[in-house]
């Protein structure tokens, strides 16, 4: 298992002052920053693209990008993306009508590739694909939105693709998306993932870093 990371979802940041509100989040201890594209087609929201994650290069955020990808189609965007900053490039694959060929264009851009499965998405979209992939990214909600509560089947999706990997022995990511808490991330960890995003747990609270810590404190455990 390699070292959790966590991965504050700056969909519930404050975009008047975003860049600051961003590095405020990682000097209170974030790890990486998920950043969620929704283009009101294939989710029903509307957020940011290329652009604002170049700005928020431009501001000084070395941190990882991890670009979590809620359009369709996904092509186009990956360059896109590659060339404004981002780290991980991750899609669902209903939203890709050439899933191996997606992966392969976000490599060769030289991002970290991954596939998300939304809470009725089975994980045999991995069975021919599984080598291509850096992360897998499970959603705990239905896509669209922030402050929505985890949808408790997800733990037993989480064993079981926590099982793929270990069974793989490749150094996949598992990342968690949708209602974490430092209530309930005990048991997501225990169920398998090993990266976790959070959106209005950490956002919409004054002092992220108590958040964080406490969340690494119910990791520890
Ligand atoms: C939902 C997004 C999530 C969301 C998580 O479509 O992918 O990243 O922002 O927000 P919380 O943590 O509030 O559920
Ligand atoms: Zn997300």
């Amino acid at each position: 298992m390699q070292p959790y990371l966590i991965a504050p979802s700056i969909l519930s940041a404050d975009f008047a002052r975003l860049g600051e509100d961003v590095a405020a989040v990682l000097k209170a201890g974030a790890d990486v920053v998920h950043f969620d594209v929704m283009d009101n087609h294939y989710v029903p929201n509307l957020t940011m693209g290329p652009m604002v994650c170049k700005a928020l290069r431009n501001y000084g955020i070395t941190a990882p990008i991890d670009v979590h990808l809620m359009v369709e189609p996904v092509d186009a965007l990956v360059p896109q993306f590659a060339d404004a900053g981002a780290s991980i490039i991750t899609f669902h694959p209903e939203a890709s009508r050439h899933i191996d060929r997606t992966l392969q264009l976000i490599k060769s851009h030289g991002c970290q590739a991954g596939l998300v499965f939304n809470p009725a998405t089975p994980l045999s979209y991995l069975d021919y694909v599984l080598d291509k992939v850096d992360v897998i990214l499970l959603m705990s909600v239905n896509p669209g939105f922030g402050g929505q509560a985890f949808i408790p089947a997800t733990l037993e999706k989480l064993a079981a693709a926590r099982k793929l990997i270990d069974a793989s022995g490749l150094p996949i990511r598992l990342e968690i998306d949708g209602g974490v808490t430092p209530d309930n991330i005990a048991d997501i960890a225990t169920a398998g993932a090993d990266m976790f995003v959070a959106g209005s747990a950490i956002f919409n609270t004054a002092d992220y870093a108590a958040v964080i810590n406490k969340m690494r404190q119910q990791l520890a455990k």
